[in-house]
């Protein structure tokens, strides 16, 4: 069983690429799941296909769902959303202010993972791929598992309170079924699905990108967090590659700065390996133009594969109280070495070439105290 998950900037080409790897799975004779856990659904119109909650067969093998957060709080989770609100009513606030700050933080994310995990347990599928938000929502979303469990422990506390102060009051309004008995439940099932997520061998992240600037920034963004959660990338997708030359100057002029940009990223995401994709003249839509793509972008490789593997890429520790950072530079001869910061970018130049990293909040406004560089590992130290 694999999880396959695509992240990046908004309109890169995620869902795209998503639907993309999914119809080329499924053609392999493989069962697939493609999930959208974006509010702002598209899934359906790159499938070309109406979807719910309930995963359709698009065609042999390929079955695709999109999850409705928000229907499925108010459908399912009424209870605990009534409560809250309520609690919070009885506590001073307005009612549609109260409704609004019922929706516990990190509930969104918590249905959305709970849907990756059901499908990931049911046994019904080889690979579920999951098409996500952009950037920050799906950074949220990975990163609570981890946080469930302080979550699910705050609303204990508040529970016990509620109870101790207001018993008479608020019995009218307590959950028939007892959801508190569920939380721990949950919890079980974001640990699992943490681990899940965790293990290699199961969970794949992939990056899509364009040659621009800014999408690159993003992207590099995405990495430092999956290295922070301790998730790796294991290819990084280079969308809407224009043709390698025009006639037409303007064209050309446009054509010079995705090369540059290339370049960029061959050298900021070494050693993860980088899959492209032509920028299509056509729109892409449907199993067949979706199938299409997939035979350029993964030029001979089985997407269900995992395309690369190493734990080392890029990690983050603290050793005797000082933040190290590690990136791993195989069969590189370091004779130059400079490291600088700018703003929340590290930029590391290693003979005549540079890489990039985007510094996790906590390294933000530290200085280096000194690099080194060992068996194919640079090492890069911060001051406190
Ligand atoms: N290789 C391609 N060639 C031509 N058009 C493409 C290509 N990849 C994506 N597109 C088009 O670009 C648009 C954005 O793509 P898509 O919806 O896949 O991006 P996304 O990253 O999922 O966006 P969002 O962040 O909004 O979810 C769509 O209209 C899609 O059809
Ligand atoms: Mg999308």
């Amino acid at each position: 069983m694999r999880i396959i998950l695509y992240l990046g900037k908004g309109g890169v080409g995620k869902t795209t690429v998503s639907a993309s790897t999914a119809t080329a799975i499924a053609r392999g004779g493989k069962r697939v799941l493609i999930m959208s856990t974006d509010v702002a659904h598209s899934l359906a119109d790159a499938l070309g296909a109406e979807l719910s909650s309930t995963p359709l067969e698009v065609e042999k093998n390929l079955f695709a769902m999109e999850v409705n957060v928000l229907a499925e709080i108010r459908e399912n989770w009424t209870e605990l959303y009534s409560y809250f609100s309520s609690i919070l009513m009885h506590d001073g606030a307005n009612e549609i202010v109260a409704e609004e700050l019922a929706i516990v933080p990190g509930m969104e994310e918590m249905i959305s993972l709970r849907y990756i995990w059901k499908a990931a347990k049911s046994g019904l599928y080889d690979a579920v791929v999951v098409d996500a938000a952009p950037t920050g929502e799906t950074m949220r979303l990975l990163g609570m598992p981890e946080s469930y469990g302080w979550y699910s422990e705050k609303i204990g506390g508040w529970h016990s309170k509620a109870i101790g102060f207001a018993a008479p009051l608020l019995s009218k309004f307590m959950p028939k079924k007892n959801i508190f008995k569920l939380m721990p439940e949950v919890n079980e099932h974001m640990k699992e699905l943490h681990a899940m997520l965790q293990d290699q061998s199961i969970t794949t992240f992939r990056v899509v990108l364009n040659p621009e600037n800014m999408v690159i920034k993003e992207a590099l963004r995405v990495q430092t967090y999956l290295n922070l959660f301790g998730y790796k990338l294991d290819a990084a997708v280079v969308n809407k590659i224009l043709p390698s030359s025009s006639n037409d100057q303007y064209l050309q002029s446009l054509i010079d700065m995705q090369a540059k940009y290339l370049r960029v990223i061959e050298n900021c995401f070494y050693p993860v390996p980088i899959f492209r994709a032509k920028q299509s003249s056509k729109e892409v839509i449907a199993p067949d133009s979706l199938y299409e793509l997939s035979k350029e972008l993964f030029n001979g490789a089985n997407p269900i594969d995992v395309l690369y593997s190493n734990d080392k890429t890029q990690t983050l520790e603290k050793i005797n109280g000082k933040y190290v950072l590690s990136l791993y530079l195989p069969n590189v001869e370091v004779e130059k070495l400079a490291v600088n910061i700018k703003g929340d970018e590290l930029l590391v130049d290693i003979n005549n070439f540079r890489k990039s990293i985007i510094l996790p909040n906590v390294l933000v406004g530290r200085k280096t105290e000194g690099a080194d560089f060992e068996q194919g590992t640079l090492n890069i130290t911060f001051t406190n």
